[in-house]
């Protein structure tokens, strides 16, 4: 029956002030399969077929965040840190509602191995969820994100690249390096080459700016430095083609071309993480 379980069983979901349409199966309970409107509290995440009951429903709850403990705050954003093994429904719901959007297999019952990091937006109403990523609290491979998602009404506004920031900000203060959890979606691919190449061009120009040269700068000093796994700084500096055998040893060489662009995309953000304001210590 896996053929069954592929094909999407939702037609529109309204969570918040937003109407989305899923791009994906997902495990909702079959009598909500189908339904014209999914309905899901945007704070507690519980979902409803009947339109009177969720409007009922939305008179009475009174969460307004994340069930976990705000670690970051800066402007009108924040981070909730969640616990799956606590929050067991609340984390249950939100990886059914993320599973609308990936396509690949994910565990969405098992929640208790996983932290969840919550971005939200707050305003007068409450903090609302823009997106997550969800971290093993052990995990062997090495990996520092499972799965990333951006609500699609939220999506291409630079949010992934803030989430993707955050998740090497915990990194590095575990003194770790890391990398996101594979497959990738294609989606998740291109978000993260992004984010590499721009935190390595901007690694390499703070070098020269602080008068330092090319034949200073290491691949492993990189990783050190900024979180990101070896092999993903690889990945970046052949991409960007910035590799050049100089004097018998692979140099780092930023050309016109590279700053161009680089200088393109710091131009256009909105924000950035601001490590001070991050209030967390690595579980132990
Ligand atoms: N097409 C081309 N490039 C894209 C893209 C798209 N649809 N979406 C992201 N990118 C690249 C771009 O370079 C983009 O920068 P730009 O907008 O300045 O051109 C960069 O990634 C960062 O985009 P950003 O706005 O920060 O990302 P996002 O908030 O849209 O989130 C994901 C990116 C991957 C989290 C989001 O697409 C998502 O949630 N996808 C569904 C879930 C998923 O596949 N997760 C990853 C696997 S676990
Ligand atoms: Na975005």
């Amino acid at each position: 029956h896996q053929h069954e379980a592929r094909v999407k069983n939702l037609v529109k979901i309204e969570i918040g002030r937003h109407i989305i349409e899923p791009w994906y199966f997902s495990p909702y309970p079959k009598e909500f399969s189908y339904t014209p409107v999914l309905y899901i509290c945007e704070f507690c995440l519980r979902y409803w077929a009947s339109e009177t009951q969720f409007r009922r429903h939305r008179t009475k709850c009174t969460l307004r965040h994340p069930p976990g403990n705000e670690i970051y705050r800066e402007k009108e954003i924040s981070f909730f840190e969640i616990d799956g093994r606590r929050q067991k429904q609340w984390c249950r719901n939100l990886c059914l509602l993320s599973k609308c959007f990936l396509d690949h297999k994910t565990l969405y019952f098992d929640v208790d191995p996983f932290l969840f990091y919550c971005m939200v937006k707050r305003d007068q109403y409450g903090c609302h969820l823009v997106g997550y990523f969800s971290k093993e609290k052990e995990c062997g491979e090495g990996y520092n994100v499972a799965c990333i998602l951006t609500l699609p009404q939220y999506q291409r506004h630079g949010y992934g690249r803030l989430l993707m920031e955050f998740s090497y900000e915990l990194t590095k203060r575990e003194n770790k390096v890391g990398s996101p959890e594979k497959p990738l979606s294609d989606l998740g691919l291109l978000g993260y080459k992004a984010y590499w190449k721009e935190i390595i061009v901007d690694f390499v120009l703070n070098i020269y700016r602080t008068g330092g040269k090319e034949a200073d700068i290491s691949v492993d000093e990189i990783s050190q430095k900024t979180g990101i796994l070896q092999t993903d700084v690889m990945t970046a500096l052949h991409e960007l083609q910035l590799l050049k055998w100089y004097k018998g040893q692979h140099v780092i060489v930023l050309g016109d071309e590279v700053l161009a662009r680089h200088e393109k995309t710091v131009a256009k953000q909105r924000r950035r993480i601001d490590p001070t304001r991050l209030q967390w210590k690595p579980p132990v």
